[in-house]
């Protein structure tokens, strides 16, 4: 009865920073749309608003938030295109105090990346429990790689010290909207995740990591009190 209570309580904290959050978008714009629990409030919340007379085009993360787009009436703008976003909206795994995130929990971290790289504005929306003084430990690190060789590539994640364990679902290799494989890093704490991020990019297989260091414009935070919204600096 009490997990049910919290739960209730954390998808509200989701919901409301995910209503503060489409407040930053404008008549026109393209809008990244990001993938997960608190991403899926900001589609519905948009959903509403375009039902209501906002023209808007969405670019989407995943396959499952482009069906949740469609269905709440939100225009989508081809996947294999070179779009010129305005700002994209997207939730995170754990925020630390500069603002850099792990992402990757559903698998989508490359399309987030790309469209997060793709956009002028990067807005981030997480209820409270996301914030950590220092990212990693409890929650391991995603990074894509190519199944060519994976087992490779896991090696030289292990000579590093990484331990990466092979993601799996249902008893079966998870494989990522790309077709590739998620290897997720039992690392204790990441202190330095831009140099981390360099270390991981160069080893051949990897193809992103769930690091994303200095990429967030905004970070609007649904807690108990009321949304916070931190200004981030963009590298
Ligand atoms: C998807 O791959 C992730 O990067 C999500 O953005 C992240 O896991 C946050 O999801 P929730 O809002 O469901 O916690």
């Amino acid at each position: 009865m009490l997990v049910e209570t919290k739960t209730a309580n954390l998808e509200d904290l989701k919901r409301m920073a995910a209503e503060a959050a489409i407040m930053y978008v404008r008549d026109g714009q393209v809008v990244g749309l990001g993938t997960g629990s608190t991403a899926r409030y900001v589609v519905l919340a948009l959903g509403e608003r375009v039902k209501a007379g906002l023209a808007i085009k969405g670019v989407a993360t995943s396959r499952e938030t482009a069906e949740l787009a469609r269905r709440s009436g939100i225009p989508l703008l081809e996947t294999e295109d070179a779009w010129a976003i305005d700002v994209d909206i997207d939730g995170a795994d754990q925020v630390d105090p500069q603002i850099n995130l792990v992402k990757g929990g559903g698998g989508a971290l490359l399309k987030e990346k790309i469209v997060a790289a793709a956009a002028r504005q990067v807005i981030i929306v997480v209820d409270h429990t996301k914030r950590v003084p220092c990212l990693g430990n409890p929650f391991p690190l995603p990074v894509e790689v190519i199944p060519f060789g994976w087992g490779s590539t896991a090696r030289q994640l292990d000579d590093l010290g990484l331990k990466p364990v092979l993601r799996e679902r249902n008893g079966q290799i998870f494989r990522t909207e790309a077709g590739h494989y998620i290897l997720d890093l039992h690392i204790g704490r990441i202190e330095n995740p831009a140099e981390l991020e360099i270390r991981l990019n160069v080893i051949p297989g990897v193809v992103e990591t769930g690091l994303f260091v200095g990429r967030t414009d905004l970070l609007i935070v649904g807690t108990p009190g009321g949304v916070e919204v931190q200004q981030g600096v963009r590298q």
